[in-house]
């Protein structure tokens, strides 16, 4: 939890939330398309593109100071995950082109007759690429489905589905549309039982739970920075010995070693620099929320781990007055889990819909009161069509992250009543 005056110290760290369209403050509850970015990120960009800015292995000062931009980003993003090895990180574009990588060079060793699980619940970034690569490879994609009453997966879907043949499990940690949390650790166990690798993408779940790779047990992990205060980036990690055996597209000379792997051409430096500064905020952050007793793999990732604690714990006050709020308006609807005695299992991404209005025209009229919220199917096209709403334009989705105050989800409220 935060105390008012952390609040008010966070929400001064974010130079965006001071912004005004129509004579009213911006209501920024779009957090799930992205959230907004602290004073040390945007310094972080502009630091380096004013004093250190080139491309790598140069031999003079401002590429050596890139190359140390490139070192400390990876090795906080391990940090944030607590990776075991600091070089299994790998900083690209964005998720799905890092989950592209990945899945062509997965499948290179798959045969016809093997197998793939891959889930309704997902956002298409962690269903193409493997359902892709396995229709390239004559490999059978089973889909585990949800439980539509509270779109829950179908846990047990999963015992059903795994065997000798299965090559891999793709997992999301948190659904982006309707706030899902799956119960990871179980699922993975389930995998690994049965031989198979397991792939979780956690770009709606890392901005609300801390990530601890090693306590997870998984083999690949994704997520994208810019979805906790970062700039537009995606981040893979994966076990080091199946990292380094796995094949990659390069072109010549680059290498194949991390954390290059799956990186092609130049990256943007400047956001890894921006990405440092994203970390930097987290811990000046640290200083103001209780410690995390937690042994992780450095003081870093401790201090990582009491912030999103405390973040996680905040958001569920925020988010039950949200549910809350949106149940009590006539002929509404809330997806997905709304007891909160249930909340462990979701994340502060609230899909809806309300009666009166299509969910493009709420959205689209909240907008110009300086709301921000989002109208549609987010990329969650298999979850949307499984719950009938692709017709209907989708759900309106407000999604809260650690600088949204209740004054702010009583605005959406009033708006929408
Ligand atoms: C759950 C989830 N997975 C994957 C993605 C794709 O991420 P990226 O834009 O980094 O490719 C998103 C983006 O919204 C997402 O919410």
């Amino acid at each position: 939890m935060f105390t008012p005056e952390t609040l008010t110290d966070i929400r001064a760290a974010f130079p965006i939330l001071s912004r005004k369209h129509n004579g009213n403050p911006l209501v920024f509850l779009d957090n799930a398309a992205g959230t907004q970015v602290p004073r040390q990120c945007i310094e972080g960009f502009v630091r380096y593109l004013s004093e250190s800015n080139s491309n790598t292995h140069n031999p003079y000062v401002t590429g050596v100071e890139t190359d140390a931009v490139i070192a400390n980003a990876h090795a906080a993003m391990a940090d944030f995950i607590n990776a075991p090895d600091g070089a299994s990180v790998i900083l690209g574009p964005n998720m799905t082109t890092l989950t592209f990588a990945l899945s062509r060079a997965l499948s290179a060793s798959w045969q016809p007759g093997d197998e793939i699980i891959l889930t309704r619940l997902d956002h298409d970034g962690n269903f193409s690429p493997w359902h892709l690569a396995a229709r390239d490879r004559g490999v059978t994609v089973r889909v585990v489905d949800i439980n539509t009453d509270d779109c829950t997966l179908v846990v047990d879907d999963f015992e059903r589905y795994l065997g000798p043949r299965t090559r891999l499990v793709a997992v999301g940690g948190a659904s982006n549309m309707v706030g899902t949390i799956n119960p990871l650790k179980q699922i993975i166990g389930m995998a690994r039982a049965a031989g198979a690798l397991s792939f979780v993408d956690a770009v709606a779940y890392a901005p609300h739970v801390s990530i601890d790779v090693q306590a997870l047990g998984c083999d690949f992990l994704a997520c994208s920075p810019y979805k906790f205060w970062g700039p537009h980036l995606g981040a893979l990690w994966g076990r080091r010995e199946l990292l380094d055996a796995l094949p990659a597209y390069k072109v010549r000379p680059a290498g194949n070693e991390l954390p290059g792997k799956f990186q092609t051409g130049t990256q943007s430096h400047e956001a890894w620099a921006g990405l440092i500064g994203t970390f930097d905020y987290l811990e000046w952050l640290s200083t103001r929320v209780p410690a995390s007793t937690a042994k992780l793999r450095s003081a870093r990732a401790s201090r990582f781990r009491a912030v999103m604690d405390a973040m996680q714990a905040y958001e569920r006050g925020l988010c039950e007055q949200l549910i809350r709020g949106i149940q009590a308006i006539p002929g509404s609807k809330v997806y997905g889990i709304t007891d909160p005695a249930r909340f462990e299992w979701r994340a502060p991404t609230v899909g809806f819909r309300v009666r009166k209005g299509a969910p493009e025209h709420i959205s689209t009229t909240l907008g110009e009161r300086g709301i921000l919220v989002q109208h549609g199917n987010y990329y969650a096209q298999n979850l949307s069509e499984r719950l009938g709403l692709e017709d209907g334009g989708g759900v309106i989705r407000a999604s809260i992250t650690h600088y949204n105050t209740a004054a702010e989800i009583d605005r959406l409220l009033e708006a929408l009543d």
